[in-house]
């Protein structure tokens, strides 16, 4: 039977000056519709390039993505992404921002009205009443985050793609978008796909933590099944065993990755390795994801 969504033997290799590189090769995900997964690696191994095949925002030179039983090959609004860097329209404002997006999803569905209500609903969300008027320019890094994630929400999409979106912001306001995600989430029922380098929000979050192997040619490296209840209370998991066995297993694999980056890092082989062309219709059987039992 199909999944939700398929991310099917996804394979991507970019020109380079050195020649090709194969970033990813043969990533395989399959996601149930309202699931939420993390993905977690070291920098540079691929997962916002994942991000952006699932975003229709890149091709994928072998295999492909598949939502509903329906082949992705560009952007739409039933996949709303929040970027690593936000990407607001410097020349309109906060209000205006969140607006044009649901003016696009919305122009038939909902009265004008509806729309200004919508609109500042979903920026009360991420506390940004305070500063519809503003442009982009005059507020902070963690503002602008804020307001990217609120113009994603307010889209309803039925995929939501988040690359580090807390990472920028001060721990305060991002304990407490993880806490408001993880209400709009159980209540909308999206299914998320979300980057992140920060272990506890990774279990805090998750129903699996995707962990992806050193690039080039990354694949998936080992799946961790989040089996805690919800709706989850960090306080109280701090305290919880299962989650601190999920925690330092995450910790666990980045840690080998890490020693594993150094090796491959003083053998100078591996450099050529990683300039030399690579021949992608190589169909090699690659490993198969290892499942950690919870
Ligand atoms: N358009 C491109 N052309 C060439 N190389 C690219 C391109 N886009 C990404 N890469 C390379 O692909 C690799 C993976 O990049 P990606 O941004 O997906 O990593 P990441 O896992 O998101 O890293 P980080 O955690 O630092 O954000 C990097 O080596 C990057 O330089
Ligand atoms: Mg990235």
């Amino acid at each position: 039977m199909n999944k939700y969504l398929e991310i099917d033997h996804v394979s991507i290799t970019f020109p380079t000056d050195n020649g090709p590189l194969n970033v990813l090769d043969g990533v395989n995900l399959k996601l149930d519709q309202g699931e939420f997964v993390t993905l977690i690696g070291h920098s540079g191994c691929g997962k916002s390039t994942v991000l952006n095949i699932v975003a229709g925002l890149l091709q994928a030179s072998e295999g492909g993505v598949v939502l509903e039983a329906k082949e992705v090959n560009e952007p739409g609004p039933d996949r709303a992404v929040v970027f690593q860097h936000h990407s607001l329209m410097p020349w309109l404002s906060v209000y205006d921002n969140v607006r044009l997006a649901v003016d696009q999803v919305f122009k038939k569905t909902k009265s004008k009205q509806e729309r200004h209500q919508w609109t500042l609903h979903n920026l009360e969300l991420v506390h940004m009443e305070h500063a519809l008027e503003r442009k982009p320019d005059e507020i902070s890094g963690g503002m602008k985050q804020r307001v990217g994630i609120a113009r994603a929400l307010a889209m309803e999409p039925k995929v939501l793609l988040m690359d580090e979106p807390f990472g920028a912001l001060d721990s305060l306001t991002r304990t407490h978008m993880q806490d408001s995600l993880m209400e709009i989430q159980a209540r909308l029922k999206n299914t998320v796909i979300m980057i992140t380098h920060d272990v506890d929000e990774a279990v805090l979050l998750s129903d699996r933590i995707i962990m992806m192997t050193n690039g080039p040619s990354a694949k998936v490296g080992e799946i961790l099944d989040i089996d805690l209840p919800r709706p989850r209370d960090r306080l109280a998991l701090a305290e919880n065993p299962t989650y601190n066995h999920y925690r330092a297993e995450v910790v666990r694999f980045l840690h080998e990755r890490h020693l594993q980056k150094g090796l491959d890092q003083n053998d100078s082989s591996n450099e050529k390795e990683q300039a030399m062309p690579r021949d992608i219709s190589d169909n090699e059987p690659h490993e198969p994801p290892v499942r950690l039992a919870s």
